[in-house]
């Protein structure tokens, strides 16, 4: 077959097939940031995508995406979906990436699977890069694929990168599979993370759990130990590269006069209020969905705000729908928004717009322009593109940023209005002030973001990552036989 000398290997394809009720086949974008952000830098590059479609039919044969890149799609089954994705995925690894916010479930069975999926991934990866091709990996769900692909390919330059926090030892060590994961990551040249604080993190549990030595951010990595007669010490770099996202463009869109005229049919349909708050999340317990409810619910309460002159729009994107804890939270935010509805709607004025869908762009774009506050106030976030997205699409200086410490975005948006989200006292303040705020300080803080996200866009993002890559501590070949 036809091989590549740039190979994406992630989860998710960038398009996710859907079969409606007719047994016809569409092809959706992807939910998620990484996706939003690889599909923009691949765009010009070109490669091969290795990835799963989103369901438990056959996978189709290698084809051509949208982006021009040449999609490889990995078939999963219905139980792997469970034990995989649900299970390991999202109910073990996910939970314990994001600070416990819900209690981690471990399962020898989910391990396993995690373990042969990876292994398939890995395969076809080994079976599309071309010789001395780079071969970039993502996210949590694919830990083993470096050392799985070295394995089977001495000769590819490996990198991954960590779109979601990585977490302290403490917590990471309460996985029964901790060294494992750490040895399959151990197998790149490269590995990115969100923030500092995560690559210490993984270089502190690589010590501590492994026993390795490090300079900086450097590790010294003498192999498995069953490994020790063919592996010659190698050497690993463990990096911050905060992502990003494609601002030039997403501006552009927001300007159009499409989007600037449904914005303001947006702001028309909710009544012309005075504010408009704004939440846009997956739905997701890592999100802080439910404690920006709760702020919002007390200041109707001490009537700070009330409909029709204030009104919140909560996006809430379906995800991971058959995952327990997912489920568990979409009840309690029906159940939060059912009653401060009832408790403080109007005929004709809401005082949350609830919308459990995801929409297009285009509409997002909208969104952002009608919204006087974003309120993006997860618990744990590895950054947040969609904070990055609503100052990109501010160009005219409008509009507040309110956004949790606990995100990789905070870091770089220091100009925002910074919370902690579970202070509900603290938050509800930043949300008055940011509504109330002299208006030049507002716009000051808007141009500050700003330059940080046009400056730190995608495109510089993959430019730092790739040449990190390339750059890797050169190391001796390991022996083959
Ligand atoms: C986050 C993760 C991605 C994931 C996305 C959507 O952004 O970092 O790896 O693809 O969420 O979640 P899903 O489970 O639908 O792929």
């Amino acid at each position: 077959g036809r091989t590549f000398d740039t190979v994406v290997v992630a989860n998710r394809l960038p398009v996710d097939r859907e079969v409606d009720a007719q047994g016809q086949t569409h092809w959706r974008t992807s939910p998620g940031g990484l996706v939003t952000a690889m599909d923009s830098v691949m765009r010009h590059r070109g490669g091969a995508w290795v990835g799963w479609v989103g369901d438990t039919g056959e996978a189709p044969e290698p084809f051509e995406g949208d982006s021009g890149m040449h999609l490889y799609p990995v078939a999963l089954g219905a139980a792997e979906v469970e034990e995989f994705y649900e299970g390991f995925s999202n109910a073990t690894l996910w939970p314990i990436y994001h600070d416990v916010i819900v209690p981690p479930t471990f399962h020898r069975r989910w391990w396993a699977t995690y373990e042969a999926v990876n292994r398939r991934f890995a395969e076809v990866t080994a079976g599309v890069a071309a010789e001395g091709a780079t071969v970039w990996v993502h996210d949590y769900q694919l830990q083993l694929v470096p050392a799985l692909l070295r394995d089977l390919r001495p000769d590819l330059r490996i990198g991954w990168f960590d779109h979601i926090p990585f977490p302290p030892v403490e917590l990471f060590g309460q996985l029964p599979w901790r060294e494992e994961l750490l040895r399959g990551l151990l197998g790149a040249d490269f590995l990115g993370f969100q923030r500092t604080t995560d690559a210490g993190n993984f270089i502190r549990a690589c010590r501590q759990l492994l026993g390795t030595t490090s300079k900086g951010e450097v590790i010294r990595w003498e192999g498995a130990d069953d490994d020790l007669l063919g592996a010659a010490p190698r050497t690993v770099r463990a990096a911050a590269v905060p992502i990003s996202i494609d601002a030039a463009d997403l501006e552009q869109l927001a300007k159009t006069p499409a989007v600037q005229q449904r914005a303001a049919e947006i702001r028309a349909s909710l009544g012309d209020p005075e504010t408009v708050l704004l939440g846009v999340d997956r739905l997701d317990y890592t999100k802080g969905i439910r404690h920006r409810l709760r702020a919002v619910a007390e200041l109707l309460d001490d009537g700070e705000i009330a409909p029709p002159q204030v009104t919140l729009v909560q996006v809430a994107t379906p995800s991971r729908e058959r995952v327990a804890a997912y489920q568990e939270l979409r009840h309690q935010i029906d159940g939060m928004v059912g009653r401060i509805n009832g408790d403080y709607s109007g005929i004709g004025h809401a005082a949350v717009h609830y919308l459990h869908q995801s929409y297009p762009r285009e509409e997002m774009a909208a969104l952002f322009q009608a919204a006087d506050v974003m309120l993006v106030t997860p618990l744990r976030d590895g950054m947040n593109l969609v904070a990055k997205e609503y100052v990109a699409c501010r160009h005219d200086l409008g509009g507040a940023l309110v956004l949790s410490e606990f995100t990789g975005a905070a870091h770089e948006l220091r100009q925002a209005y910074l919370c902690n989200p579970h202070d509900i006292v603290g938050l509800k303040r930043r949300i008055l002030l940011a509504m109330r705020d002299d208006p030049e300080q507002k716009r000051r803080r808007m141009q500050a973001m700003r330059r940080r996200v046009f400056s730190h866009d995608v495109e510089a993002w993959a430019r730092r990552y790739l040449d990190a890559l390339a750059m890797a501590p050169e190391r001796p070949q390991r022996r083959s036989g």
